[in-house]
């Protein structure tokens, strides 16, 4: 089987990392997955041909890939690599003939129907098991006040039918939750709303739509007032086609890096990761706790920063994360608990409520897995606390559900790494929906992941 299949639709794939050393060498980790949603989303929308570098070609963005190619934009590989989308225009999206099924990517999912909601056609959106958990609410909310008609399952999950509205109206929204998805959903239907689309965000998260839109040409102004970004988005102007490169992905780096950190005599470069500072919450958490971690050759690229993640074998001590920087590494939390669970004393997370609501309840599966493995956490409803091992290995030796969760699914396999006895997971095939060829990049620094074999006898790579 192979990682660049769908997913959660793909067979199920055991992996088990075994106690590892002296990880080294020189990595890149895939294209940052925020980035190329919305670069495949404005691409579609776009007047011309935007060319995109670089794509994550995982799961959840070829799901996107699909969903535009359904709402009549033109997307194609070439041979290159390079992704050339030539898109429909403001308001110019077809109706597509079937069911659009966004598999395992909650981002997809939202981002998309903000961009259907101010144009007069119906689209039926449906999604994994996971997915069909999560809730829609956040953006059935907002979206309906440009005048588009959603209708969700009972409880506000998917499917979803969006019908966009026929005459939309703009819309100032102020988010209830600090989520980069509901912001861009709202400022993606403002494109096709006349007037300007106002999104209030009293806690900062990540802005890749906010620059992304700038770059393709759409009329966007923020401000600050009382403490509160406000973003401006000029609807019923053309976006116009790009180049764009996307850049490693900080939240695929993290794993590779938190590797090297636990294995001992370990010696580690990723090269190219997106360090726009709405992303880089855990690096700012690990240097806090006395991490070798040092950004080397800084630069410019896209209107996103850029660098190297040189990365050494660290004692890590417990720290308390504070509630205002979990939006800047949300992804993180998971990986983040995992490395707490070797360090001296207690580290503590707050402001987690967020963690319950993504590809699966990422609070209390963490937990539970970080127990299974022989550490002592405790949590309440936002907030995590894991007792550090004082840098020895921690127990490890269990068998762990990814519950459809592939930064679970990463994060057990480096704590497997470090640990004193192998740890296997299940459900590894999630790994696919972000970071294709996962295991060869964490092979390629001499990390020990092996394919377990199922009933059948096939291996699960
Ligand atoms: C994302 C935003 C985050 C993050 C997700 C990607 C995005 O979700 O968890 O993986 O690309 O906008 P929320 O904004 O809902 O927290």
């Amino acid at each position: 089987m192979h990682e660049h299949g769908t997913g959660g639709d793909t067979q199920q794939r055991v992996l088990r990392a075994i106690p590892s050393r002296g990880l080294a060498g020189t990595v890149a980790v895939p294209g940052d997955k925020s980035v190329s949603h919305r670069a495949v989303m404005l691409g579609a929308m776009a007047i011309g041909t935007t060319r995109v570098k670089g794509l994550l070609e995982a799961a959840d963005v070829l799901r996107t890939v699909q969903a535009m190619a359904a709402l009549g934009a033109s997307l194609e590989r070439h041979a290159d690599g390079t992704w050339h989308i030539s898109g429909v225009g403001v308001r110019g999206w077809r109706e597509p003939e079937q069911t659009i099924d966004f598999g395992n990517s909650g981002t997809g999912v939202r981002l998309a129907a903000g961009l259907v909601a101010t144009t007069p056609v119906k689209v039926i959106f449906t999604g994994d098991e996971s997915l069909s958990r999560r809730p829609m609410q956040r953006i059935t909310q907002p979206l309906s006040l440009f005048g588009a008609r959603i209708d969700t399952a009972p409880g506000g999950t998917l499917p979803m039918r969006v019908i966009g509205a026929e005459e939309p109206v703009p819309v100032s929204y102020t988010l209830p939750v600090p989520s980069a998805q509901v912001k861009s959903a709202v400022l993606l239907a403002g494109l096709g709303a006349p007037g300007t689309t106002t999104v209030v965000e009293p806690v900062a998260c990540r802005d890749h739509t906010e620059r992304m839109l700038k770059a393709f040409g759409a009329g966007i102004e923020e401000e600050m007032h009382d403490g509160a970004r406000h973003i401006h988005v000029t609807g019923m102007q053309e976006l116009s086609a790009q180049e764009v490169e996307v850049p490693g992905d900080p939240s695929s780096a993290a794993f590779p890096l938190a590797a090297a950190l636990l294995c001992a005599d370990s010696r580690v470069v990723v090269e190219n990761v997106l360090l726009n500072p709405t992303r880089t919450g855990l690096i700012e958490t690990l240097h806090e706790m006395g991490a070798e971690i040092r950004i080397l050759n800084p630069r410019q690229s896209g209107g996103e920063i850029i660098g190297d993640l040189a990365v050494e074998t660290s004692e890590l001590r417990g720290i308390t994360v504070p509630a205002q920087r979990a939006p800047a590494m949300i992804d993180e939390y998971p990986v983040l608990a995992v490395l707490a669970a070797f360090a001296h004393g207690t580290t503590r997370m707050e402001g987690l409520a967020e963690l319950r609501v993504k590809e699966c309840d990422r609070l209390s599966v963490t937990a539970q897995a970080l127990k299974a493995c022989g550490v002592e956490v405790k949590t309440g409803e936002d907030w995590m606390e894991v007792t550090g091992s004082g840098g020895a290995p921690v127990k490890g030796g269990a068998v762990i559900d990814s519950h459809h969760d592939h930064r679970i699914a990463m994060s057990f396999l480096v704590l497997g790494l470090a640990a004193q006895e192998p740890v296997t997971v299940q459900g590894a095939e999630m790994i696919a929906t972000s970071f294709p060829g996962f295991t060869q990049l964490m092979r390629a620094l001499g990390a020990e992941i092996e394919a377990v074999h199922d009933a059948n006898g096939d291996a699960g790579s």
